[in-house]
């Protein structure tokens, strides 16, 4: 990797040290200008007429994700975001009373509330995969969980408030030996690691744009493994999801787009597409190996300060770098951090509500770099961390 070079076509390296790529990372030149590109031929030519000029190019963003994950592009569909994609599936399952949800400790709060109103409105249940000793979501004890009434398993397969990587491919062979459906949140692992869903053994996988594989803001996918097509409704649809056959009648597309609807931005999607092929041209691999030796660099460093506690749990760890400090508050750190130029993020409680108060855990201050930020770069944010702690 010429890291000079990737941070020449990245234009946001000039604003301040950013160290907050699991929030949203900095879009490079080709992601840019394929957004722009899109824009000003809409501009010109109009919506329609555009949409059909880049009718090849939008063709080819399902082939480029597909890729990136070992999928086909027909188990492909394009939408707004992570949450978007996850909604799709989980509200189109249908619980009933007494079906059961099993899920992680450090499950994202999104996905949580979301299984808490499937509670109140059904009276299903959730229960919580128990922890191993590195505080990872167990395989092992997942086994024992499962009996006739477990109608789903959802994973956070990487936690929004430190870097655990949960056994996602161990809880995906528990899933399949009895055929249960497995959603994979899979947010905060796409673009910094190679994903192959075949070998995590996931039905439906969801992720972002805007993070690790630095594609625009308002751009997510969801895979949906070929065999579950007909197993679930989309929790909503339209006239692209599904065509209306007869008066009384609708027959849903035979493919992962049932969970699509018409409007969309197409330059958005083409953004996501080039920051899908800006990624796998520099290779997975090599992304996560030079993400995994910065976040274990600074993990060590941050060790070393009086007072600081690193909180990261799993015997892998990911990019995401969590720590707190005894007596200064995260958010104030954050905001010290802030006014030096050094972008980093205070995560709530509530983004893993679950692990906080297992943990006895208040907000953490979040630093995650990825591959473009240069060493430099964390002593500088470890000198501002000094002053921002005071003597
Ligand atoms: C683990 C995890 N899941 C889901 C999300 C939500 O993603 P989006 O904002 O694209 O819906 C996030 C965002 O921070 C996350 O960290």
């Amino acid at each position: 990797m010429n890291i000079d070079e990737l941070r020449a076509e990245t234009p946001g390296v000039g604003s301040g040290i950013y160290l907050n790529n699991a929030g949203c990372s900095l879009m490079p030149q080709p992601v840019i200008g394929a957004v722009q590109n899109s824009f000003a031929l809409e501009a010109k030519a109009g919506g329609f007429p555009a949409r059909m000029q880049e009718t090849q190019a939008l063709d080819a963003v399902y082939a480029s994700v597909a890729a990136l994950i070992n999928a086909k592009p027909s188990e492909i569909a394009l939408m707004g975001s992570h949450t978007d994609a996850w909604q799709s599936v989980f509200y189109g399952l249908g619980f009933s009373e007494g079906e059961k949800i099993l899920t992680g400790r450090a499950e994202y709060g999104a996905n949580y509330v979301a299984f808490l109103q499937m509670r109140k409105r059904t009276g299903c249940e959730i229960e919580i995969i128990p922890c191993d000793a590195s505080g990872a979501s167990d395989a092992q004890a997942l086994e024992k969980m499962i009996d006739d009434r477990v109608k789903l398993i959802a994973l956070t397969w990487i936690s929004t408030n430190g870097g655990l990587v949960n056994p996602a491919a161990e809880i995906g062979k528990v899933a399949r030996a009895h055929a249960i459906p497995y959603l994979l949140d899979a947010c905060q692992a796409v673009g910094q690691m190679p994903v192959d869903v075949a070998a995590l053994g996931c039905d439906y996988l969801c992720a972002t744009g805007r993070k690790w594989l630095r594609g625009p803001k308002g751009t997510g996918f969801l895979y949906v493994r070929e065999e579950r097509f007909d197993d679930i409704e989309p929790a909503t649809i339209d006239d692209f999801g599904a065509s209306w056959r007869a008066p009384d009648e609708y027959e849903l597309r035979g493919d992962a787009r049932r969970f699509e609807t018409h409007e969309h931005a197409p330059a958005l999607r083409l953004g996501l597409g080039a920051a899908v092929d800006y990624a796998r041209a520099l290779g997975l691999d090599e992304i996560r190996r030079r993400v995994r030796h910065l976040a274990m660099s600074l993990r060590a460093e941050l060790a070393r300060i009086p007072g600081v506690t690193v909180r990261d749990l799993g015997s892998e760890r990911a990019g995401l770098v969590t720590f707190s400090h005894e007596r200064v508050a995260a958010a104030d750190i954050t905001a010290a951090l802030h006014k030096a130029g050094v972008w980093v993020k205070t995560v709530p409680r509530a983004g893993a509500l679950l692990d906080t108060t297992e943990r006895e855990l208040g907000e953490l201050v979040r630093v995650s770099p990825h591959y473009f930020n240069l060493e430099s770069e964390l002593e500088s944010f470890l000198k501002a961390l000094h002053r921002a702690l005071g003597p």
